[in-house]
């Protein structure tokens, strides 16, 4: 009895003393009080000096907590595909750890490739996962800018040419990863389409465009993925760099769309302590670098938003409430990521992120051509030649900030030997050199030649030769901070992929790339295949698709014109690509005459095609693309039959719902991406000839039929009106155009919005 009266009396007094401990417990420590009473109660306790000490880097990927309160400071990390090593303090130097081999996760054009948002959902749990493991609070990424031009080096970091595409992507990978207590940080916001002159380009546009093209991804992100982070872009819009930038920070990210997140700059992107304290701008990170290569012995205390700030505020020159908000922000993220009791503790890895990067990969390779060489039987084909430097080329290394140090890399050369057996032989074809940025090392043609002949040679007698080439993560390919030379593949890969058919008609071309690119030989080979930098799983992904295993179901998430003239960005000239530098603001071509060229200001561009981008530029000029956008293949056949609308007329607060039965024809069971286009028969603006407003990506069974439904909504009949500053559905006929892919319309049916 007396033990047991003692413990209670133990326990009441333990009680006691936590319930009183709990009542001493300060609301921002207390994990049972809303995050906006525990930002108001740390903000409280702050100094000035401690509230401006958040709003910078402390080092290269980190930002202060509040260490008197408490209070973690941030750690960020990129980047989309993947966590990137570890980098030092403050230098752009590895840290050379050895717990921070990862695993690569696909490029996000590949992830767009799939058209299949549950496949981005598995995507930011896997990477996540990743990223609360190795410690981030923020991961810096997905990016979302919009491919205008097949020269942009960053296009395979983004999701493609369509902001529907691009929005209905990117929100499941946001919703997903933050489900781990680590934050998305959605980029480059916005217009960093290229580059070229990134760090100071000033984009010109129209508000149709950059409403209807350029915003709608970002939109998405922050209102249905609610991102707590996003980041700045590089380059100017209206004269401001987009860093610190009133109206699209203050306007439309906050005004417009009601953003509560935190904005950061991108490393080196802020520049004005008053444009940051007024703008929009909450954390500056990596200033006086080019966010890449350079450093400068500036410390942190004497970045735009440090001293420089602080002493601005002591003079009364900007109000103390601009700090407080950027606090405020801070403080919500660091609530929501570093100080989240409740996240999980992720993994690194591990079998089942593989297992993650290798279903991605599986359903993001395109088959564009197919006379039926494919799928190469192993029963059949023993004798194979691999040719192509991107069979063995580790393409997780370069290409910028996304680049990743990998516990596993299988390449295709060594997954197509383990599937076809040791009849496999390989030829190198061409040679590129390391990964360096802004520049290129330029491959003696001798060498190339003797390559080139070298494969050919082996090519001969072969059963089938495999042809993995395509572009990389070289400086002046696919990579930051520089924007491709040519459209063409580069390294004589075109006349080397010419002389190979010739020797050898069983070619299978499978190139990897994360941009479009000329395809002068197509007509000589039987088979293409488009891969991505598919990570550590790219040799399994890639050999399951030319076996046959996996049945190809990837569509294209961007065009493959036949040239570079047949692009919009590259129809009006240098002042729409890649701009012209040194001028004065013009807001059209005809402005330029004469302009300031002195060096030293800002280069000026204008997207002078306007919202005609990609498909919408080809559509709208009759141009047919090499490839369409949202083409792909499959190893089966489908049949769509006629479109079907459940009314003949929409009300404005209405919808409709249009339903098309698709058939699997052939002896496969296979995946189809189904996509609605909406057309708008007449419009008080210009409008492209379709748009696309809706997709579902169904697996079916030989000789199945599904039905196939789109609820329509007015919202998806909407266009811009940069005169009204709002989007408007206009009453009138539209048309329901349901297509395999944006060239090719299988049935279509006519509404009436009332
Ligand atoms: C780079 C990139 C950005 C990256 C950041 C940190 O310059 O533009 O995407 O997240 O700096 O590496």
């Amino acid at each position: 009895m007396k033990l047991q009266k003692s413990f209670i009396l133990t326990l009441t007094t333990a009680t006691m003393l936590s319930t009183s401990a709990m009542a001493d417990t300060p609301v921002y420590l207390d994990r049972t009080k809303p995050i906006e009473q525990r930002v108001e109660d740390a903000l409280s306790r702050m100094t000035l000096e401690e509230k401006v000490n958040l709003c910078h880097a402390q080092a290269k990927f980190s930002s202060y907590g509040v260490p008197r309160l408490g209070i973690p400071e941030i750690w960020m990390s990129d980047g989309p595909h993947g966590v990137r090593a570890e980098v030092n303090w403050n230098d752009w130097g590895y840290a050379n750890w050895k717990n921070d081999s990862v695993t690569a996760f696909p490029a996000l054009t590949a992830l767009a490739a799939t058209w299949n948002p549950e496949l981005s959902a598995v995507y930011g749990k896997n990477v996540g996962e990743e990223a609360r493991y190795r410690e981030k609070d923020v991961l810096l990424g997905p990016g979302v800018n919009i491919y205008r031009t097949p020269l942009n080096g960053r296009n395979f970091e983004y999701m493609g040419e369509d902001p529907y595409l691009a929005g209905e992507m990117v929100v499941p990978y946001i919703v997903e990863l933050q489900k781990n207590g680590v934050a998305a940080c959605v980029k480059h916001f916005a217009l960093n389409n290229q580059e070229k002159w990134r760090g100071n380009i000033n984009v010109n546009l129209s508000d149709r465009a950059l409403y209807e093209i350029y915003l709608p991804a970002f939109k998405r992100a922050v209102q249905d993925g609610k991102a707590w982070s996003i980041m700045g872009a590089y380059n100017k819009i209206w004269n401001e760099h987009c860093c610190h930038n009133q109206r699209l920070l203050n306007d439309i990210l906050r005004g417009e769309w009601g953003f509560d997140g935190v904005v950061i700059t991108d490393w080196g992107g802020a520049h004005d302590t008053k444009q940051a304290a007024l703008n929009g701008l909450d954390i500056e990170m990596g200033s006086f670098t080019n966010g890449l290569t350079l450093e400068a012995d500036f410390g942190f205390n004497d970045y735009y938003l440090a001293d420089p700030y602080l002493e601005m505020i002591k003079r009364s020159e900007v109000p103390e409430s601009t700090v407080n908000d950027k606090a405020r922000n801070i403080l919500r993220l660091i609530f929501r990521t570093a100080m989240n009791a409740d996240k999980p503790f992720g993994s690194l890895a591990s079998p089942e992120h593989y297992a993650a990067a290798k279903m991605i990969g599986d359903e993001s390779i395109v088959l564009l051509k197919n006379t039926g060489i494919l799928p190469l039987d192993p029963a059949k084909y023993k004798n194979i030649l691999v040719v192509g430097e991107n069979a063995v080329r580790k393409l997780n290394i370069g290409g910028g900030s996304s680049e990743l140090k990998v516990k596993d890399m299988f390449s295709p050369l060594d997954a197509i030997k383990k599937v076809y057996g040791d009849g496999v032989k390989y030829a190198e074809g061409y040679r590129t050199g390391p990964s360096l940025y802004e520049q290129e090392v330029i491959i003696p043609a001798e060498i190339l030649d003797s390559l080139s002949n070298q494969a050919v040679e082996m090519a001969r007698g072969m059963d089938a030769v495999i042809y993995i080439g395509g572009l990389n993560k070289n400086g002046f390919q696919d990579c930051e901070s520089s924007d491709r030379r040519e459209y063409n593949l580069p390294w004589n890969q075109d006349k080397l992929i010419e002389r190979l058919a010739e020797a050898n008609p069983n070619i299978v071309i499978a190139n990897i790339s994360g941009n479009a690119y000329a395809m002068p030989w197509l007509d000589k080979v039987p088979a293409v295949l488009q891969s991505w930098y598919l990570g550590t799983m790219i040799g399994p992904s890639m050999v399951d698709v030319i076996s046959g295993k996996i049945n190809p179901s990837g569509k294209l998430p961007f065009s493959f014109p036949k040239r570079i003239e047949d692009v919009g960005a590259h129809s009006f000239g240098e002042y729409s690509y890649p701009g012209i530098e040194g001028t004065t603001a013009g807001n059209a071509a005809s402005d330029l005459k004469g302009a300031d060229v002195s060096a030293g200001k800002d280069p000026q561009q204008e997207y002078l095609e306007d919202i005609f981008v990609g498909y919408r530029w080809h559509d709208t000029k009759k141009i047919p693309a090499l490839f369409p956008f949202g083409q792909g293949l499959s190893y089966t056949t489908f049949s769509y039959g006629k479109a079907t609308a459940s009314a003949k007329t929409m009300s404005a607060d209405g919808n409709l719902t249009v339903t098309v039965p698709v058939t699997n024809t052939g002896s496969l069971e296979g995946k189809e991406t189904v996509q609605l286009y909406i057309q708008d028969e007449k419009s008080s603006l210009p409008r492209p000839l379709k748009e696309l407003k809706g997709f579902k990506k169904v697996n079916i069974k030989p000789g199945e039929t599904t039905q196939v439904s789109f609820t329509i909504t007015p919202d998806d009949l909407k266009f811009f009106d940069d005169r009204q500053h709002a989007w408007v559905a206009e009453p009138g006929k539209f048309k329901a155009l349901i297509g395999t892919s944006s060239a090719d319309i299988k049935t279509e049916v006519q509404f009436t919005l009332k």
